[in-house]
């Protein structure tokens, strides 16, 4: 009986997805909500690119942080011719709070800017006793520490204003945990729970906050494991942007299990007990990887 309702419960999870999904976003009023200008911290390749170019499709003029300057340049430009909008680069590292920050102020004093996509972050494959103070350190520094005070400072201003968006991008090994990748699954986590945290007070200012909780999607970062991993987690960038962007859209919530088959595995991972769930996650998400 458990299981026939279990199997239930996920075939309605997948259909639904797949409608919000085909939800129509109005462009016009897209753009009043999170424009007139985006920042997407790490927004010159994969995910962040994707994430851009939904903004930029909509009328949005785009600053992209990231820190491999000719990568950034090529992207920004081949944006900006696309979807005729204004792009700016900022060569900078997110690993370094105080300096990127300000950098950013400098770069965006002259503008009005409607949203914040934050979505670099930091992977250290391997058991948590094998972790060096850097990598820990950098785990925290680009996944913590630098995106909670971009978030706080523009959800200041954008309560000022009455709208906006922010977007943290998570990933599902955050609401479960796993091993060979501790700190990663853990300041995922962390992520997840701001935006949850912040969402309910952020609306009623008229700020619209996401954590997009992703699987294994196609990005040059993940280019290193993704041929191991299991081909029905997989995602393409563009579909899980577009997933991200029109969920933060319909304000049904601040979290979106992006992709069916995460949905699935993930509503089938939450009713077991995490002695079990948490031994589950790297199979089932990342196949033999
Ligand atoms: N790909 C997946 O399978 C997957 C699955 C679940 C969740 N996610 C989440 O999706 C987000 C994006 O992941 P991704 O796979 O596209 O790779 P990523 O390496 O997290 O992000 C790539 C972008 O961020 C920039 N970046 C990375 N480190 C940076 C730093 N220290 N300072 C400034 N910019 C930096 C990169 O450019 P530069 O290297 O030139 O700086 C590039 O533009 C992450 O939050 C990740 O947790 C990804």
């Amino acid at each position: 009986m458990k299981t026939i309702l279990l199997l239930g419960v996920t075939l309605i999870i997948a259909l639904t997805s797949r409608l919000v999904q085909k939800q129509a976003i109005d462009d016009k009023d897209f753009k009043q909500r999170y424009g007139p200008w985006c920042v997407i911290a790490g927004g010159s390749d994969g995910l962040g690119e994707a994430y851009a170019r939904q903004f930029a499709k909509r009328g949005i003029n785009l600053v992209l942080i990231s820190r491999t300057k000719e990568k950034l340049h090529n992207t920004s430009q081949a944006i900006s011719l696309q979807y005729g909008v204004e792009v700016r680069a900022l060569v900078g590292d997110l690993f370094n709070t105080r300096q990127v920050i300000q950098d950013l102020d400098d770069m965006t004093r002259d503008v009005e800017v409607g949203s914040l996509v934050y979505n670099a972050a930091y992977y250290s494959v391997g058991s948590y006793y094998n972790q060096t103070t850097n990598n820990i350190q950098d785990s925290i520094d680009i996944c913590i520490k630098t995106p909670s005070l971009m978030v706080n400072s523009f959800l200041n201003s954008f309560k000022k204003r009455g709208s906006g968006g922010i977007m943290i991008v998570s990933s599902i090994l955050g609401l479960f945990g796993t091993k060979k990748l501790p700190m990663y699954a853990a300041v995922k986590s962390f992520q997840t729970v701001l935006a949850k945290s912040i969402w309910d007070e952020a609306r009623e200012y008229g700020v619209d906050v996401t954590s997009p909780v992703l699987g294994v999607t196609s990005t040059p970062a993940s280019d290193k494991v993704r041929s191991l991993c299991s081909p029905f987690s997989e995602q393409t960038p563009e579909d899980a942007a577009y997933e991200s962007v029109a969920h933060m859209y319909s304000r049904v919530g601040p979290v979106i299990n992006a992709g069916w088959y995460n949905k699935v595995v993930s509503s089938v991972l939450h009713v077991m007990p995490s002695s079990i769930s948490t031994q589950f996650v790297w199979p089932l998400i990342l196949g033999s990887c």
